[in-house]
């Protein structure tokens, strides 16, 4: 696991780059996408690029982590619609090119599976974005999931609810009790993943991430077991790391492979 401390305004670009880089390997790369606060300068930063040529996204695909259960397409707070608005109208994405799970599906399981059985015949991911929850949720994957899970329906924690009610309006009774969510096992077949999260009150979460013991009880520590994971934090976010200090040192003494 990489662990790189960069000011949060940074964060954007340095994910940028990478993102730039997958696509000009593979044109027809396939993006993992978070929706949340986390990654939106990063989808500032690859907008821009697209803006101005320096990256195209046309042949790519992309596949969404999670989706609200019971928000109707065009819903504002459906994940689908926030991607849209975030990412996919601002760059050049083919038209149906990133799906999402569809949580407003009459058979919820149907639709779990259809979604996994899509990202398989689409070649898996190759980038993973990621956010993390303060509770250790990557995706809406929350303390006491199944290390081994796949897309599924899952019921959201009291703390997720209020952390996200300020997407609802600051109205906590409007966010959705229930999600359907890649799995901790979808999310850890992604070729790569890059994991961003800034501000205090990522730290702890942060610090069982990459120090603490893999756990459900910390959903995100599984990626410890992933061979190429990133985790890019700021000051804050870093600030209850133990090794803090060989972090940095790693950041300077980085070995390049030529
Ligand atoms: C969203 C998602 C979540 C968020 C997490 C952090 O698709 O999968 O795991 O990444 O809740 O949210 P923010 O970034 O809003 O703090």
């Amino acid at each position: 696991m990489d662990v790189v401390i960069a000011p949060a305004d940074e964060i954007g670009e340095i994910v940028a780059d990478d993102i730039a880089a997958v696509v000009s390997d593979r044109p027809d790369a396939v993006l993992g996408l978070a929706t949340g606060s986390s990654p939106l300068r990063i989808y500032d930063a690859v907008a821009q690029r697209v803006a101005n040529g320096e990256v195209s996204l046309a042949r790519a695909g992309g596949f969404m982590l999670d989706e609200y259960v019971g928000l109707p397409p065009g819903h504002p707070c459906r994940y689908s619609t926030v991607i849209e608005v975030d990412f996919v109208s601002r760059v050049d994405f083919a038209p149906g090119a990133v799906r999402g799970p569809d949580g407003d599906a009459a058979d919820l399981h149907a639709a779990c599976a259809e979604y996994e059985k899509a990202m398989r015949e689409a070649g898996g991911v190759d980038l993973q974005i990621l956010g993390i929850g303060a509770d250790g949720h990557i995706a809406f994957n929350e303390p006491g999931s199944s290390l081994a899970s796949r897309t599924r329906v899952k019921t959201l924690t009291a703390q997720t609810r209020a952390d996200n009610a300020r997407f609802f309006g600051g109205d906590v009774d409007a966010v959705p009790y229930h999600c359907l969510t890649q799995g901790l096992g979808t999310i850890m077949d992604a070729r790569r993943i890059v994991l961003v999260a800034t501000g205090e009150t990522k730290a702890e979460a942060v610090g069982q991430l990459v120090e603490g013991p893999v756990s459900a009880r910390w959903p995100a520590t599984i990626l410890q077991h992933h061979p190429r994971v990133t985790v890019l934090v700021d000051e804050a976010a870093a600030s209850q790391l133990a090794l803090v200090d060989y972090y940095r040192h790693t950041q300077t003494h980085r070995h390049l492979v030529s």
